[in-house]
C-alpha cells in the first residue's frame, strides 16, 4: 500500500500516543511468568506485541482482551508454561524472540522459535553466547547465528557477563534466564540502555539491582501479578514532536508520553537544537510520563553518540528527518546498531534523503547531516520498516511536492492508527 503526503502547515491538536512498546512486551511476559492475574491498561495493540501474546497462548497462558488495550494476563508462575504444539512465530518482533530465548533456555522443554525474513537476518549470536555461557543448548538451524533457533531446554547457572553491546535485549534475554539460574546473575553494560526489565522485575516481586552500569538479579520464584498502566511511547511520540517542530505554524500536545531517562533521549537532542519544547504534568506510576508541548522552531545543528546512543536508538530515523531541517550540520556516530534494526537503517535512511534532495553522507557508525536546505517530495522505499516509513511520512509534510512511501502498511508493527492520527492534526 502506497501512501501519499504533500507539504502541510499548521500542524495543530493533542494527541494520545499508543502504549510503549518494549513495557508491553515485558508486562505479558512477566504477567505470564507470575502467580495471579495481571491488568495491563492502555497495552500497545499493534502486530509486534500481539505476537508475543500468541507465543505464550501457545504455551499455554489465557490472556484475555476486555478492550483493544486492555488486556488480562492470567499468569502460571515461573514454571507454569507447556511446551507448544507447534513452532512459536515472532513475526517482525526481535524484542520477542531474545527475550523469550532467554525464558525458554530454562524450560523442561524443547522449543522452536522464527519470525519473518527480517527477523531470520537479525543476529542472535548476541544473546546465544550469554545464554550458552549459563548452560543454554541454542542451535541456529542455518548455522549463521540467526533465527530459526531451536532451544532444548537446560539447567541454567548464574553468570556475570560483560555485554560488548549496550543491548537492553540483550541485557533482558539473560535476566530473564538468571530468573531460572542457580544462583546470582549480572549483567555489565557499556552504557545504560533501556531498564523496563530491570524496573518491571521489580515491580512485579523479583530481585534485582542496578549498581552503575551493572544489573545484579537474584533468583526469586515469587514473581506475582500486577496492575501495569503502560505510558505512551516516546518511540511513537517522536514523530509528532518531529512534525510540530519542522512543519511551519505548528503546535502540538503529545499526552501521557513515557519520560524514563533511559529513553529520553530525543528531548535532550531538541533541546540541544534550540527547539520549543516543554514538559508538564508529571506522573510517575511504575514508569514516568509527561504531556510535552511541541512548536515549530528554527533549529540547529548538533552532536549526538557515546552514552546518548541508546536512549535514542530507535528514533535516529525520525532524528535525521528532523537534522535535515535545522541550520549547519548534525554528526550521529557510535550507532552502528542501525545496520541490524528491522532494516539496515543507515543504509535505507541516507537513500530516501539523498532522493530527497537532502545534503547526508553514510559513515561506518552513523551518518553527517548538513541540514537547511528545503527538501522536495519523492517516491520512497520503507523497506518493511515501520520506523523508516513513519519517518519519512513527516518528511514528506514539510517538503515541496509529494512524497510516496511504499509499503506504507508496515505501521501495523508500532503504530496501526498512525496515518490516521497524523491526519486528525492537519488543519484543512
Ligand atoms: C528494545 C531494545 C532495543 C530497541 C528495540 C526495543 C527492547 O533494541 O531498539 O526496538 O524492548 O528491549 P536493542 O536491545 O537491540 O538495542
Amino acid at each position: 500500500m502506497p501512501a501519499v503526503f504533500k507539504k502541510t502547515k499548521n500542524l495543530k491538536g493533542e494527541i494520545i500516543i499508543p502504549g510503549d512498546k518494549s513495557i508491553s512486551h515485558r508486562s505479558v511476559m512477566l504477567g505470564a511468568l507470575s502467580k495471579g492475574t495481571t491488568e495491563v491498561t492502555h497495552f500497545l495493540n499493534a502486530a509486534d506485541c500481539n505476537s508475543t501474546i500468541k507465543c505464550f497462548s501457545k504455551m499455554g497462558i489465557e490472556v484475555e482482551k476486555l478492550e483493544p488495550e486492555r488486556i488480562l494476563i492470567h499468569g502460571k508462575g515461573l514454571h507454569g508454561l507447556q511446551e507448544p504444539e507447534q513452532a512459536l512465530d515472532v513475526g517482525n518482533s526481535g524484542t520477542t524472540i531474545r527475550l523469550l530465548s532467554g525464558i525458554l533456555s530454562a524450560q523442561p522443554f524443547n522449543t522452536k522459535i522464527s519470525g519473518d525474513d527480517s527477523i531470520c537476518r537479525r543476529p542472535m549470536g548476541r544473546i546465544i553466547k550469554p545464554l550458552s555461557m549459563m548452560g543454554a543448548d541454542i542451535i541456529s538451524k542455518e548455522k549463521n547465528d540467526c533465527a530459526p533457533l531451536y532451544i532444548n531446554g537446560s539447567t541454567l547457572h548464574g553468570i556475570h557477563y560483560d555485554s560488548p553491546i549496550a543491548s537492553a535485549q540483550v541485557k533482558s534475554a539473560i535476566l530473564f534466564a538468571g530468573m531460572y539460574a542457580d544462583g546470582i546473575t549480572s549483567v555489565t553494560e557499556p552504557y545504560v540502555s533501556r531498564n523496563h526489565s530491570e524496573k518491571m522485575i521489580q515491580f512485579f516481586g523479583g530481585d534485582i539491582k542496578t549498581e552503575g552500569t551493572t544489573h545484579i538479579l537474584t533468583p526469586d520464584p515469587h514473581l506475582e501479578g500486577q496492575k501495569v498502566i503502560v505510558p505512551g511511547d516516546i518511540s511513537s511520540a517522536a514523530y509528532f514532536i518531529t512534525a510540530g517542530l519542522i512543519v511551519e505554524g505548528s503546535e502540538i500536545l503529545v499526552k501521557n508520553v513515557g519520560i524514563n531517562p533511559t529513553r529520553d533521549g530525543l528531548i535532550e537532542v531538541v533541546k540541544a537544537m534550540g527547539g520549543s519544547i516543554e514538559l508538564m504534568n508529571f506522573k510517575d506510576e511504575m514508569e514516568p510520563c509527561a504531556d510535552i508541548l511541541v512548536k515549530y522552531s528554527h533549529l540547529k545543528g548538533t552532536t549526538i553518540s557515546g552514552s546518548l546512543i541508546p536512549r535514542l536508538i530507535d528514533e535516529i530515523p525520525i532524528i535525521a528527518v528532523l537534522a535535515c531541517f535545522a541550520e549547519g550540520q548534525t554528526v550521529i556516530k557510535d550507532a552502528q546498531e542501525l545496520k541490524v534494526k528491522e532494516s539496515n537503517r543507515i543504509e535505507v535512511i541516507v537513500e530516501n534523503l539523498q532522493r530527497m534532495g537532502a545534503d547526508i553522507t553514510p559513515t561506518d557508525d552513523g551518518m553527517i547531516i548538513n541540514g537547511g536546505k528545503p527538501l522536495k517530495g519523492a517516491v520512497l522505499g520503507s523497506r518493511h520498516d515501520h520506523r523508516i516509513a513513519m519517518s519519512f511520512a513527516i518528511a514528506g509534510l514539510a517538503s515541496e511536492g509529494k512524497t510516496e512511501i511504499i509499503g506504507s502498511e508496515c505501521v501495523n508493527i508500532s503504530y496501526p492508527n498512525f496515518y490516521t492520527d497524523l491526519q486528525n492534526l492537519i488543519q484543512e
